[in-house]
């Protein structure tokens, strides 16, 4: 594997400044900024038009430390893998694949040498890996970080090239600037989708059960004493950590409701009552059941606030079907089961007495392992490696209809819970 870093990049720059526009708030500086904003894009967007050109500077980082030094002036991709194979001893294959990331990732570079070194190097294909924009003429796959990208500079499609969609967030993200939506993004421009859905081509989700197999070690799998003693300690029946007041699924309009039958333990903003990361760990022991409520409800859509049950706790969802495509159904709680918040509230409370019962909800710790990590990021960069590798061919015809209109994401679900009701 190969890490390529541009020294005189430019795309961190550019980002630097977006979130500082963002920070001002007066109109007239705003329009201000937008005026100038549109000249300056205009400019950038003739100026990222290069492509590698002879003198230009980069850096090569293999997985081998001693070659970290240094840089090599290069004039095309075949030069520089032969510098890189010269550095390293072990070096991999010259067709190599290049793996473009035309946007950063949350304002850091995506190609970045830690979040690659992980189990890239576990990796059975080889591929170079690049943040720098100019290496688009020599990309198998580009990846486009949606939340990061400017719709208006997308690089032109080339027949050869994989486009990656990349988002982490549901469909219910949107761009901070409203003049940006999925309508901006050409239709039939990408061939692969990366998110959390599991109809996408590479299934990236936020976190994922890994069976225990025979050569596990002993400290990655709960102790059924580990958790017998964890059940001892819970005292308080339901925690919520949130920052988000007023969301899309109208979660706390079922809060509200809940909350009168049954003790809820709130934290974060809308609470006023802040958590850190020790807090949480407190928290979690000290409670038997946890509102995994997605700010909006989509199908697939699970994030780390699900997986927080890896720590033993028992999630709560708002919809069974959001959750049965991926999670293996005994091992949370969905409020859509229950006829009203009342009926859940009763279920929750024989469950505190009847610890045996309880305790049949982390019947997944004998089939899975402790880990609380989040399936490597590394593995779908693989995943895009080993499709680069075998030519994968493959277009999405419309991208939109794909993400918006295919998720399946219900607006003020809770609403339609509670009339059901
Ligand atoms: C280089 O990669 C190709 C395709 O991945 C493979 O068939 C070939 O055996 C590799 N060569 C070496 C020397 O590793
Ligand atoms: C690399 O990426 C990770 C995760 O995105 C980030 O936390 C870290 O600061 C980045 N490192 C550099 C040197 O940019
Ligand atoms: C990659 O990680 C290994 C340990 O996992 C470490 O020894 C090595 O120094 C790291 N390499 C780089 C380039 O960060
Ligand atoms: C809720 O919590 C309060 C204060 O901790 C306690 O006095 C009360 O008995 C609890 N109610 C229920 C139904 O558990
Ligand atoms: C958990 O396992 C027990 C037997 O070990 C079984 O009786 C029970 O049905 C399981 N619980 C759930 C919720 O599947
Ligand atoms: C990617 O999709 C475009 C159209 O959406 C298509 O023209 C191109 O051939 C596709 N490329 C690959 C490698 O599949």
């Amino acid at each position: 594997m190969i890490y390529l870093d541009d020294i005189d990049s430019y795309t961190g720059r550019n980002c630097a400044l977006f979130s500082n526009f963002m920070h001002l708030k007066t109109i007239i500086i705003f329009f201000l900024l937008l005026v100038f904003a549109s000249v300056w894009l205009v400019f950038f967007l003739g100026w990222i038009d290069g492509s590698l050109q002879d003198g230009d500077r980069f850096q090569c980082h293999w997985f081998c430390p001693e070659v970290l030094g240094g840089g090599i002036i290069v004039k095309n991709k075949q030069q520089l893998i032969e510098w890189c194979i010269e550095q390293c001893s072990n070096g991999p294959n010259r067709s190599l694949p290049v793996i473009l990331s035309w946007t950063n990732f949350f304002g850091d570079p995506f190609m970045n040498k830690s979040t690659l070194n992980g189990s890239l190097s576990n990796c059975p294909y080889q591929c170079i890996y690049t943040d720098n924009r100019r290496f688009e003429l020599y990309a198998s796959a580009i990846v486009f970080h949606i939340p990061d990208l400017n719709p208006l500079s997308l690089p032109k499609r080339r027949q050869d090239v994989l486009n990656v969609f990349f988002i982490e967030e549901s469909p219910a993200w949107r761009w901070k600037w409203w003049i940006f939506s999925y309508k901006f993004l050409p239709k039939s421009y990408f061939n692969l989708t990366m998110t959390y859905r599991k109809d996408s081509d590479i299934f990236a989700p936020y976190g994922a059960f890994y069976p225990i197999e025979n050569q596990i070690e002993k400290d990655d799998i709960w102790s059924q004493s580990d958790v017998h003693s964890a059940m001892l300690k819970k005292s308080s029946p339901i925690l919520f950590l949130v920052s988000n007041c007023n969301t899309l699924s109208k979660r706390e309009l079922y809060v509200q409701e809940l909350a009168k039958y049954i003790n809820i333990t709130q934290f974060g903003k809308c609470a006023n009552e802040f958590c850190d990361a020790n807090c949480e760990d407190e928290q979690i022991k000290k409670h038997y059941f946890y509102l995994a409520f997605e700010n909006s409800v989509c199908n697939d859509y699970i994030t780390e606030k699900f997986w927080r049950l890896k720590k033993l706790i028992v999630p709560i969802v708002l919809d069974r079907k959001l959750v049965e495509n991926t999670i293996p159904a005994d091992v949370f709680i969905a409020a859509s089961d229950f006829k009203d918040p009342s009926k859940l509230a009763d279920y929750l409370q024989y469950l505190i007495k009847n610890p045996n019962e309880y305790a049949k909800y982390f019947n997944w710790t004998k089939k899975f392992q402790k880990s609380y990590k989040e399936p490597p990021r590394e593995n779908r960069l693989c995943k895009l490696c080993e499709m680069a590798h075998r030519n994968v061919h493959k277009e999405i015809p419309n991208i939109e209809k794909w993400w918006v209109h295919g998720s399946d994401c219900y607006d003020d679900y809770t609403e339609y819970l509670l009339e059901e009701s």
